[in-house]
């Protein structure tokens, strides 16, 4: 299979973590990393021979003029979307974008993108917090009648509710009084949703222990965008897709079971 050519813009704390994972993912062909500052002399990724360029010198269309891309990955800031768009979509190029903060306006324009290419935006872009909210989704769906409990645990100094609890009690139709935030130490992020039933429990538990994991949600996304048409995507419509193949699969490998004769029920007829 051919290897997926990627560049990535944004080199922080997020954008190196993620390059540890793609550099050394087979799969992936990461070519460049772009920033915005101006780099000194020859920067590579460490343990890589990623060249880390700076946008003062290598505008976007430099970029991909001269080291071609299949696809972009963008973990810098909103402002990057305007400056590469258009290129993005002369070129074809599939965009996925882990920016957290854009606008409704920056949101219509990536829609927009999407006519013309593969755009998948993010705002949370771990594997294990959109596979939570799919199965928070489904429980709810099957058991509406179950108390519905958020709690968020961040290091001490975070100030503000995390954007991720609040789209899971968005997504579940529950009230933002239903999250509980502690703040303590130092940790990452802990997010989980119970489900109180009137005999049993049930937790559903993600925590984030390194920024690594966004580079496994990216490398999740990258594979899976580079299978779709073009149009705009979430991270939850990749892995429902992903479901729908693997039920479908089930459903036409009768060695699975999913054809067996249903047993009884008991309410049928004799
Ligand atoms: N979806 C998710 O799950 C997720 C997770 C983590 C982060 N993020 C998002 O990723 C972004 C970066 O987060 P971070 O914590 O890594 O921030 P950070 O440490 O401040 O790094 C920002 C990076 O973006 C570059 N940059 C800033 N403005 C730019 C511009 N206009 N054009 C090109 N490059 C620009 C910076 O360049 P210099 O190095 O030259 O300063 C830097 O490399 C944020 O938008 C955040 O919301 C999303």
């Amino acid at each position: 299979m051919e290897k997926i050519r990627v560049g990535l813009v944004g080199y922080g704390r997020a954008g190196q973590a993620v390059a540890n994972i793609l550099g050394g993912d087979q799969r992936f062909d990461l070519r460049w990393i772009a920033r915005r500052t101006p780099v000194e002399g020859r920067l590579t990724h460490p343990g890589t021979e990623v060249p880390v360029l700076s946008l003062e010198q290598f505008p976007f269309a430099t970029l991909f003029d001269e080291t071609p891309v299949d696809a972009l990955v963008d973990f810098s800031s909103p402002q990057s979307l305007r400056a590469y768009g258009e290129e993005v979509r002369k070129r074809g190029i599939m965009l996925l974008s882990a920016i957290s903060a854009y606008t409704e306006d920056d949101l219509a324009y990536a829609r927009e993108l999407g006519q013309d290419t593969r755009v998948m935006c993010s705002p949370n872009i771990t594997l294990g917090i959109n596979f939570l909210i799919v199965a928070a989704k489904l429980l709810r769906r099957a058991a509406p009648f179950a108390d519905v409990q958020i709690v968020e645990q961040h290091f001490r100094d975070k100030p503000e509710i995390s954007g991720t609890a609040r789209k899971i009690a968005e997504t579940l139709e529950v009230d933002a009084d239903q999250i509980t935030s502690l703040r303590f130490g130092g940790i990452v992020g802990h997010h989980e949703v119970i489900f109180g039933f009137p005999h049993q429990t049930v937790r559903l538990i993600h925590d984030s222990i390194r920024r690594e994991a966004f580079g496994t949600g990216a490398a999740f996304a990258l594979s899976h965008l580079a299978n779709c048409d073009k149009g705009f995507y979430t991270f939850e419509e990749l892995l429902m897709r992903l479901m729908r193949a693997e039920l479908q699969l089930a459903t036409d490998d009768p060695a699975s079971g999913a054809n067996l004769p249903q047993p009884p029920t008991g309410r049928e007829t004799p």
